[in-house]
């Protein structure tokens, strides 16, 4: 199956950004590990980021013709955008929800995930093994809908 791995605002500069909050690896280990993982499980998977509402949208829409399944870590967007919770739903594929810190420990604000009404899971809290474990939920969930 084809997998997207999407990330949203601000996690291109994961590496450097609060190191403490989500760790040291860079965006492009994370994908780099993701295809890997991927690989192992017969998932080929894609990756993008974007910085943009509308760009994380349009690569939703995009999915719909070649990708079984999204994983997603929509950054702050997560607790503000009903827009990018509503192209999850118009796609109808299925969405993990991945984030690497723990939303629910940290401020109030946080607490709240649109992309949560619309996705089969959450990951949260696991750091960048988050995404590997979304992998494997998602492969899981399309397996089971095959049978
Ligand atoms: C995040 C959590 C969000 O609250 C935050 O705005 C991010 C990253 C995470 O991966 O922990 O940008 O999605």
């Amino acid at each position: 199956s084809n997998i997207l791995v999407l990330n949203g605002p601000n996690l291109n500069l994961l590496g450097t950004r609060q190191p403490d909050v989500y760790g040291r690896e860079t965006l492009s280990i994370i994908e780099a590990n993701c295809i890997k993982y991927g690989e192992t499980r017969g998932a080929l998977v894609s990756c993008l980021q974007s910085n943009h509402e509308g760009a994380l949208i349009d690569a939703i829409h995009a999915a719909k013709s070649d990708q079984q399944g999204i994983i997603l870590n929509a950054g702050a967007y997560t607790h503000t955008s009903i827009a990018l919770m509503d192209a999850i739903a118009s796609v109808e594929l299925p969405c993990v929800e991945v984030h690497l810190s723990n939303i629910h420990a940290r401020e109030a604000f946080r607490h709240v995930s649109y992309i949560s009404k619309v996705a089969i899971g959450q990951i949260c809290g696991f750091g960048s093994r988050g995404y590997i474990l979304a992998i494997d939920a998602l492969v899981a969930h399309l397996d089971m809908c095959d049978d």
